[in-house]
C-alpha cells in the first residue's frame, strides 16, 4: 500500500482480532496475500481452513503469514476444552471467509456444521462477531440459481456478502466470480470497522489537474495526482456515503464502491460537476483545476515553422466550479455543504482566509502546493467561520480520513 505511509495509517486494524476462513479454490492464493495485509496493518489473525482449502495452499504458509498455527479440524486438541468453534468464534472481532465456495456458502444457508469452519460460522454470536464473505467460483456457478438463492439466504441470515469481480478466471473462461483482489478485500474489511459518520449522504468530489488543450497532441495543466482527492473518496465511502469522483487525467485506481467520471478540460469538469450536484449533500472540490485555457484550440498539431517565433497562445479564464456550486440555491440554503481546497505557495492563512470569503463555501482545507503535488503525505490548515485548525503532516490516507471526521461534525446528519 503506497499511500500508506505514516505510523498510523500502517496499523489501522490494531487490535482487531480476525478470523480468516479459507474453502476450496484457486483464489487461495489471494487469501495469502490478504493475510499479509490484514497483519501488516495491524489485525491478529487466526487462519481456519477447511480440507479442500488444504488442497490449493499449504497450512505451512498460512501459518508463516499469519504468525499463529493453523486450524483445520473440528476436533483439533489445542482448545483445553476441546471446543475449537467456540473458542475461536468468541474470540474473534470479525470472521472473514476468503475464498468463500459455492459449496461453502450452500453448507452456510443450510446452518450446517461439517467442518470446523462451517460450525465456528454456525457458532459465531452474531452481534459481537459478524460474517464476511468473499465469494470465488466459476461464472456458471456464480449464476447459478442455487448459489444466488444461498447468497440471498446467508445474507437474510445476517452474512455481509462483498461482490466478485469480473474477468478471466482460472478456468479459462471469462464472466463473474472472480474473488477481489487482497487490497480490495482489504479495504472492505477496514470500512467494516469504520465509524459510519456519513451514511446517507452523497459525496461528490472533484480531483487531480485538468488539461486544456492547446492542440491535438499538447496541453496545459498542473502537478496535481489526483492523491488527495482520490484518499477523500476512499474515506468517505468507508464512512458510509455514497461516493462519485469526477477525476482529471490521473493515473490511480478507482476506491472500492466510488463512482468515477473521468474528464480532460475545466469545461468537461465543470458539465460533469453540474449534472450530478442536484444529488449531492456534500461537494468537496479537491482538484487543481487550471485558471485558464488556450482560447482556441488548433485542431492540427501546431508546426515549428523554422523562423524562431513560438506560437502566441491567447488565454482566457475557466470557470470557477467551487465559487458556481458554492452559490447554487442548495448550498445557500444547507441542503448541500461545499469544502473547497486551496494550493498557495506562501502566507497560507492570510491567503487561505481570503479565498474561503471570496469562494463563499464554509470550510476550506489549505496546504503549500510543492509540499503536496504528488507526495503521498501532507499537512492541512482547515479554516471555517471560526478560525483556522492545523491538521499536522500525515499520510492523505490519514488526512483524507481526518478531513472526513471533520465534515461531519459540520453536518446535519441524514434521517435514514
Ligand atoms: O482559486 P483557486 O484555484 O486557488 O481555488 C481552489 C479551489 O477552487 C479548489 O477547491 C478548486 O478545486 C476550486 N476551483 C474550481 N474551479 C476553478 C478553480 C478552482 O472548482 N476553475
Amino acid at each position: 500500500m503506497s499511500e500508506q505511509t505514516d505510523s498510523q495509517q500502517a496499523r489501522e486494524l490494531a487490535g482487531r482480532r480476525i478470523v480468516l476462513g479459507l474453502t476450496g479454490g484457486v483464489a487461495c492464493y489471494k487469501a495469502a496475500a490478504l493475510c499479509r495485509a490484514l497483519t501488516g496493518v495491524g489485525a491478529a489473525v487466526q487462519v481456519v481452513m477447511t480440507e479442500g482449502a488444504c488442497r490449493f495452499i499449504t497450512p505451512a504458509t498460512m501459518q508463516a503469514l499469519s504468525g499463529q498455527p493453523v486450524f483445520t479440524s473440528t476436533w483439533d486438541e489445542r482448545p483445553a476444552d476441546g471446543m475449537a468453534h467456540i473458542r475461536l468464534s468468541r474470540q474473534a472481532d470479525a470472521i472473514v471467509v476468503a475464498p468463500a465456495s459455492a459449496d461453502f456458502i450452500a453448507r452456510l444457508a443450510q446452518g450446517r456444521g461439517d467442518d470446523l469452519l462451517a460450525l465456528l460460522c454456525l457458532a459465531r454470536p452474531a452481534a459481537r462477531a459478524p460474517l464476511l464473505l468473499a465469494p470465488a467460483m466459476n461464472r456458471e456457478m456464480w449464476a447459478h440459481p442455487a448459489t444466488q438463492r444461498n447468497l440471498r439466504q446467508v445474507q437474510a441470515d445476517g452474512a455481509h456478502v462483498l461482490g466478485v469481480a469480473s474477468g478471466a478466471q482460472a478456468c479459462g473462461e471469462t464472466g463473474e466470480g472472480r474473488m477481489l483482489e487482497a487490497d480490495e478485500l482489504l479495504q472492505e474489511v477496514i470500512a467494516f470497522f469504520t465509524p459510519q459518520a456519513l451514511l446517507g449522504q452523497h459525496v461528490l468530489i472533484t480531483a487531480g489537474p485538468t488539461l486544456e488543450a492547446i492542440d491535438p497532441v499538447r496541453g496545459l495543466t498542473n502537478h496535481s495526482s489526483g492523491k488527495m482527492g482520490f484518499a477523500l473518496a476512499r474515506a468517505a465511502r468507508e464512512a458510509g456515503a455514497q461516493v462519485t469522483l469526477i477525476a482529471g487525467p490521473v493515473a490511480l485506481p478507482t476506491p472500492a464502491h466510488v463512482r468515477r467520471i473521468d474528464v480532460q478540460s475545466a469545461r468537461d469538469m465543470r458539465q460533469a460537476t453540474l449534472a450530478r450536484v442536484d444529488a449531492a449533500t456534500i461537494f468537496i472540490a479537491a482538484a487543481a483545476v487550471a485558471d485558464w485555457r488556450p482560447a482556441q484550440c488548433a485542431t492540427q498539431k501546431i508546426k515549428k515553422d523554422g523562423n524562431g517565433q513560438p506560437p502566441a497562445i491567447a488565454l482566457t479564464e475557466n470557470p470557477d466550479i467551487l465559487a458556481e456550486v458554492a452559490q447554487s440555491p442548495r448550498a445557500r440554503a444547507g441542503q448541500l455543504f461545499c469544502v473547497g481546497f486551496a494550493a498557495e505557495s506562501e502566507n497560507l492563512l492570510e491567503n487561505a482566509r481570503r479565498k474561503r470569503e471570496r469562494k463563499g463555501v464554509p470550510l476550506l482545507a489549505a496546504n503549500l502546493g510543492p509540499a503536496t503535488f504528488g507526495r503521498d503525505d501532507n499537512a492541512l490548515l482547515l479554516i471555517d467561520e471560526h478560525g483556522a485548525t492545523e491538521l499536522p503532516r500525515a499520510s492523505k490516507r490519514r488526512l483524507a480520513q481526518q478531513l472526513v471526521a471533520e465534515i461531519a461534525q459540520r453536518i446535519a446528519p441524514v434521517a435514514t
